[in-house]
């Protein structure tokens, strides 16, 4: 039996219009990519991975540098003019995140950080943990939030890990309300999780964050992989911690990041350090020195205060555009692949792809975790598929994407096969050796993301791409 034959681009993108009219809508997004976004249709190449960061339009770009270019601006950390008006700026993309996330300013504070990890980290190293509190995150987590269990863990708190259960991957809900039940009476309890998996796509319920606080639980909601498609109205849930990248929502500029943070959360926070900007008065000979109020005191030293301007220019690039337009788009489009790339099939009736997490666009967003399988289900090394992809002007990503967790449960790789290899190494572990040593499984998966400007072309040359390894051998490809 021969693999169906696809269908071609326009066949396949009528038929995709019939089955999503929602689609139409999203026009608009055509017509910006084709001006806006042109550079990414002039060298053929399809862009696969915006999970790991957003692309910028260019008249993001252009604004920003207008605005360099027109204006003389200090460190805001002086009060000569040109400090102020940059502070003025500053204050400016403070005031408009709140905005743009439905934030009250009486209720959340902004912290500009480097990235999601530095507001993660500013977590983890100013969080109370204690000897009878606990720290409970999802399997499904980026490393920059399960690295917080080294802070728990050296102030004596517990670490307890709340599965997902694949092929779904899902959070073992029974298992997380155990954990919520299980707090004992401290006041520094963390729960963390992801709002979107940046492994499976997978879009864990809103509604822990409310089960946790009913248990007197803080609330970490990682919102990094969910915000770039996906509104998150902190009127509507109240999250203690968010931390974001602003890079991955609208591309430009990178190295800057936030942690929103609810007030009251804020003031648990006992930083293990001071800086400059984060205090008022510090004295050398009298041995003393005194925080900040807010975000002050978590912003170390001089912030990246050139770029904080174009986080102003990127939030209203994304009003202009719509995030629920962005949120629709990405919807039908994702949906329109997991259906076809799961009905990719050898000629034997082996599929091709298998994908971890979820099959179609309910609770999940833009993230597809997969492997390519040859026709006697040996997988095909995700090394091997990028190369083939880089061959063919695709750019996505692969390997574990920094969420081990993720990665073990949906690989199938158990605690003992983990902790045979890791007490072989006490002190160092390679990559490669790490994958010998885990021989014969995967040691990871092949991610396609979807963004803002994501078009059914992208979407449908991926789906060729994966149709070109039916009837492949995995030996030889
Ligand atoms: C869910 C999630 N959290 C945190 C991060 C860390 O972001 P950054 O590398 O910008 O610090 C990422 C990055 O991919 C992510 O996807």
């Amino acid at each position: 039996m021969q693999p169906r034959p696809l269908p071609s681009l326009p066949e396949a993108r009528a038929e995709f219009i019939r089955a999503y009219p929602e689609f139409e809508a999203t026009r608009p997004l055509d017509e910006l990519r084709a001006t806006d976004y042109a550079r990414l249709d002039r060298g053929g190449d399809v862009f696969l991975d915006y999970t790991a960061g957003g692309v910028y339009a260019d008249s993001q770009v252009r604004a920003h540098a207008d605005l360099l270019r027109g204006g003389v601006f200090g460190n805001p950390h002086s009060t000569n003019r040109a400090s102020l008006a940059m502070t003025e700026l500053v204050e400016r993309a403070r005031a408009r995140v709140l905005e743009f996330f439905r934030a009250s300013p009486d209720e959340y504070v902004v912290c500009f950080t480097q990235n999601a990890s530095g507001a993660l980290r500013l977590v983890g190293e100013a969080y109370p943990f204690c000897p009878d509190g606990r720290y409970v995150l999802t399997f499904d987590n980026h490393n920059s939030v399960n690295g917080i269990r080294e802070f728990a863990r050296a102030k004596g708190a517990r670490v307890t890990y709340a599965p997902v259960i694949p092929p779904d991957m899902r959070i073992d809900e029974d298992r997380l309300a155990a954990c919520l039940e299980d707090a004992g009476t401290s006041s520094c309890n963390l729960l963390a999780y992801p709002a979107q998996s940046n492994f499976s796509g997978v879009q864990h319920s809103l509604d822990w964050i409310e089960r946790a606080y009913d248990r007197g639980w803080d609330v970490l909601l990682d919102a990094a992989a969910f915000v770039p498609t996906n509104r998150l109205d902190l009127g509507r849930w109240h999250p203690d911690f968010v931390p974001i990248s602003f890079y991955k929502m609208f591309g430009y500029p990178t190295g800057v990041g936030a942690l929103i943070a609810r007030r009251p959360a804020l003031g648990k926070l006992h930083r293990p350090w001071f800086a400059g900007g984060t205090i008022t008065v510090a004295s050398v000979r009298g041995d003393r020195y005194y925080m900040q109020e807010g975000a002050a005191a978590f912003e170390d030293g001089t912030l990246d205060y050139l770029s904080l301007p174009a986080v102003e220019i990127g939030l209203r690039h994304i009003d202009g555009v719509g995030l629920d337009l962005i949120h629709t788009r990405v919807r039908c489009l994702t949906d329109w692949l997991l259906r076809a790339l799961a009905s990719l099939r050898h000629g034997n009736g082996e599929p091709v792809v298998h994908i971890y997490g979820p099959l179609d666009s309910t609770d999940r967003g833009g993230t597809v975790a997969l492997n390519l399988y040859d026709s006697r289900g040996h997988f095909i090394d995700h090394r091997i598929v990028e190369r083939r992809a880089n061959d063919a002007g695709i750019s996505l990503r692969t390997g574990c994407f920094c969420n081990p967790g993720g990665g073990e449960v949906a690989l199938g790789l158990s605690a003992e096969e983990l902790s045979s290899c890791f007490v072989r190494a006490p002190d160092r572990l390679a990559l490669d050796e790490f994958r010998r040593c885990i021989d014969d499984k995967s040691t990871g998966a092949v991610r396609v993301s979807l963004g803002l400007v994501t078009t059914f072309a992208d979407v449908h040359r991926f789906v060729e791409f994966a149709a070109g390894f039916a009837d492949g051998d995995a030996r030889e490809t």
